[in-house]
């Protein structure tokens, strides 16, 4: 019977280091624990045994029976945590793999500059203005003191619809738009596009944008030009960005000016953008000339203004550093995508 008992148990032991599930582990069980299992079957003759082999076979029968449920045991925790391993190998993420990239559409580079300049603008108390691109002589011209012969109408420049109509060449004329609607104070910005009949190169187009602005009051003097401005141009190109005015002359400003930024390639210094200058030139601008307020019933005597204007293009070149102005009408895609 001892052998017998033996003899179980290294089957058992056997059984169980080959067992590769926990099914297997169960059968195992079942086969030698079990009620009808092995090791029940050889107790079920101790009847047969001497009062004194009794407690010796009993004794080592439930030391079998606790041995092989140790392994069972032990078996069972090995094969739970290979499991458990063998998942957490499955489930791993590579947090290092590249990400799937949506790709949305994007605004476009005017797009942009225009909204960075329009905020600024509005910031700083400005409302928008708009006027239509088909624009009266009167609007576009002539109530901005630009009389009939001036070289300004050359129908080089000037697309005419007819004698009196023609396509803005600028967005001044919705200055005398705002005036002859609007009491003062007036802040405006007014952007557009403009047309002129320029063939189309580097730094040419028949379609560009402009940005007017207009600042109408009691007491407004160059000093607020030149805030203005200033505070502006720092906010699109940098606080360090040095401003220059040089006088010049528009009819519908008296006196005017261009106002220059020192080079954002060089800081100044001279280089291929500036051409050497250490200055680039971003915007028209004066104090609005007497005789334009009067024409649109604004009494020169009491109130004075300024207005500046500035072509988006021109700023967009030079805020991004892009050197054809073709770009950005093509859409190519690969130039878009860059902003
Ligand atoms: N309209 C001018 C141009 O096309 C730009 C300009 C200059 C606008 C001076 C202004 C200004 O309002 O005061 O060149």
């Amino acid at each position: 019977m001892k052998e017998k008992l033996e003899q179980i148990k290294t089957s058992a032991l056997d059984v169980l280091k080959s067992a590769a599930d926990i099914d297997a582990l169960e059968e195992a069980r079942i086969r030698f624990l079990g009620k009808k299992g092995e090791l029940t079957a050889v107790l079920k003759g101790m009847g047969q045994l001497s009062a004194e082999e009794r407690p010796k076979i009993g004794a080592l029968a439930n030391e079998i029976r606790s041995s092989i449920e140790n392994h069972i045991d032990t078996k069972k925790s090995e094969l739970a945590a290979k499991l458990e391993e063998a998942k957490l190998k499955a489930e791993v993420i590579d947090v290092t793999m590249p990400g799937k990239v949506q790709h949305t559409g994007e605004l476009h580079p005017l797009t942009k500059v225009m909204n960075n300049i329009k905020n600024t603008f509005i910031g700083m108390g400005f409302e928008i203005a708009e006027g239509p691109d088909v624009e009266l002589d009167y609007y576009n011209f002539e109530a901005l003191n630009i009389p009939p012969n001036h070289p300004a109408r050359d129908t080089q420049d000037t697309f005419y619809i007819n004698d009196n109509t023609v396509l803005r060449t600028q967005t001044s004329g919705i200055q005398i738009r705002v005036m002859e609607k609007t009491k003062p104070p007036i802040r405006i910005i007014a952007p557009g596009k403009v047309y002129r009949s320029d063939a189309l190169d580097a730094t040419h187009s028949p379609v560009f944008h402009q940005i007017e602005g207009l600042v109408v009051d009691k007491g407004v003097t160059m000093a607020d030009l030149k805030g203005t401005i200033e505070t502006f141009l720092k906010e699109l190109y940098g606080e360090s960005t040095k401003v220059r005015f040089r006088p010049h002359h528009f009819p519908f400003t008296e006196p005017s000016a261009e106002a220059d930024i020192s080079c954002f390639s060089c800081g100044g210094k001279g280089c291929s953008m500036c051409k050497g200058e250490g200055w680039i030139e971003i915007l028209g601008c004066g104090m609005v000339h007497p005789k334009v307020l009067a024409n649109c019933g604004i009494d020169p005597e009491v109130y004075s203004g300024f207005a500046f204007g500035m072509g988006l293009e021109r700023v967009a070149m030079g805020k991004y550093d892009i050197n054809d102005i073709r770009l950005f009408f093509e859409n190519d895609l690969r130039f878009l995508g860059q902003f």
